[in-house]
């Protein structure tokens, strides 16, 4: 018998998220049931793909709609993917390529401008014409070698503004519009939908992801909006019997803006017995370490890919964002996809952009992956040109397209999905 290629049913999702555990090299199948349950009422089902070999489910797909920050603060519709895995004694038979093909065709068909993911490995998804986006750093600072006062008192915050120590309820009914505030002046951040504030507040957690209650610590303005929230997790060491040697490992710091973002670095980095901090993955120009007095006591842990695109209409994802100058270019989009590819010219300027099919011929020629790369502002085309992945037809034209999409502050997207 064949392989079975198609949308599950709502009966075969716990056989389905047990191959998606097993895909992920996980074996255990504690909670299956709870979790499959949970899962399946937050999850549209016409979205989730898998492989059966007779009757067994050995591939696994799902997307979901997704709206994506782009830069100028609009929020556009993406196709975000998860739940890719094939069963080892499945692969490279081209099962992915299939269920991805349906899944773009079909994204594409609802009007959606890109596809979104994180990839597991570099090397997957770069055929299906993604491109990497954003990127992360993570820092880890000893605070003993920082130049911080950490035992003195918290410095730098406003006058009348307030850290309040809350709870998880606090955080499902207050992080919501916080996050909301970040999302628009974060270009390459995703939304959260409700479910998203329950799993990360222990709400529904499968027993495989092992929830431990962490401790939550929000920004109130002088005014007492909530503006900003911490969430870390801190791991005791009193391995030097005289003296506390704890580590703090921030899971999200999210703010409105840069007045709470520090303080609530500043919070964290000032709790007595924390002599190290580690900040979870972040933008990689984030504020941290410069809000040291000695930077170089941040050391980088991780500085890798995060955030995959795919663009799956030129035209509408480009004149969605705004642009560092005014400036007309002619890209010619390569596509073999059949989604993105023709023809266009870019009018952008700070305040907007149209993009239409042009006639002229091209200042850039690129293929969609390397368009998906850059259209958020974090890759400079100049150096995709000397890469040889994309040709500069017009003198000038990669460093005009750098100028122009590039952005001051780098993309940064702080989820995971
Ligand atoms: C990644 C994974 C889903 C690929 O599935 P698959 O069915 O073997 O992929 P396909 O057979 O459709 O491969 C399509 C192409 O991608 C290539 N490819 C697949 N996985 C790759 C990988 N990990 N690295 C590099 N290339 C890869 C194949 O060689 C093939 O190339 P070709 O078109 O030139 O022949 C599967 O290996 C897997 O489940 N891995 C473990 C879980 C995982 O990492 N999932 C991704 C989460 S983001």
């Amino acid at each position: 018998m064949g392989l079975d290629v198609r949308v599950i049913t709502e009966t075969e999702f716990p056989a389905w998220l047990k191959a998606v555990r097993r895909g992920f090299l996980k074996t255990s199948t504690e909670g299956l049931q709870e979790d499959a349950e949970v899962r399946l009422a937050r999850t549209d089902i016409s979205r989730v793909r898998g492989a059966f070999d007779d009757g067994r489910c050995v591939a696994t797909f799902r997307s979901f709609a997704q709206e994506l920050t782009v830069p100028g603060g609009a929020r556009v519709a993406v196709d975000a993917i998860s739940a890719v895995t094939v069963a080892p004694t499945h692969r490279r038979q081209g099962l992915l390529r299939r269920m991805m093909a349906t899944d773009l065709a079909e994204a594409k068909e609802r009007g959606e401008v890109a596809a979104t993911l994180i990839a597991a490995e570099y090397g997957i998804y770069g055929r299906f014409g993604f491109g990497r986006a954003t990127s992360f750093t993570e820092w880890e600072v000893d605070l003993t070698r920082s130049g911080l006062d950490h035992h003195g008192p918290l410095a730098g915050a406003p006058d009348g503004s307030r850290i309040e120590l809350v709870d998880a309820e606090d955080v499902r009914k207050l992080g919501p519009e916080i996050h909301a505030r970040l999302a628009v002046r974060q270009h390459g951040a995703v939304d959260r939908a409700p479910s998203w504030w329950d799993r990360h507040t222990g709400v529904g957690v499968s027993p495989v992801d092992k929830w431990t209650e962490p401790f939550y610590a929000l920004y109130r303005s002088p005014s007492g909006e909530p503006e900003g929230l911490v969430t870390y997790r801190v791991e005791d060491d009193w391995s030097d019997t005289k003296q506390p040697r704890d580590t703090a490992k921030v899971s999200q710091l999210i703010a409105a803006g840069p007045v709470a973002e520090r303080a609530l670095w500043g919070f964290v980095c000032s709790i007595d017995w924390i002599t190290t901090v580690r900040t979870g993955y972040r933008a990689p120009d984030d504020l941290f370490p410069l809000l040291l007095p000695d930077p170089r006591a941040a050391r980088v842990v991780t500085h890798a890919d995060w955030l995959w695109t795919r663009v799956l209409d030129t035209p509408r994802l480009l004149a969605a964002r705004t642009y560092a100058q005014e400036a007309t270019l002619v890209l010619d989009v390569r596509d073999p996809g059949g989604f993105a590819g023709g023809v266009f010219r870019l009018d952008a300027s700070p305040q907007g952009a149209q993009c239409v099919p042009d006639t002229r011929s091209a200042d850039l020629t690129l293929d969609v992956g390397d368009l998906s790369c850059v259209q958020l502002g974090d890759e400079s085309v100049e150096r995709l040109v000397a890469l040889g992945r994309i040709e500069e037809n017009r003198p000038g034209a990669a460093a005009l397209a750098d100028r122009t999409f590039r952005t001051a502050r780098r993309p940064w997207c702080p989820d995971i999905f």
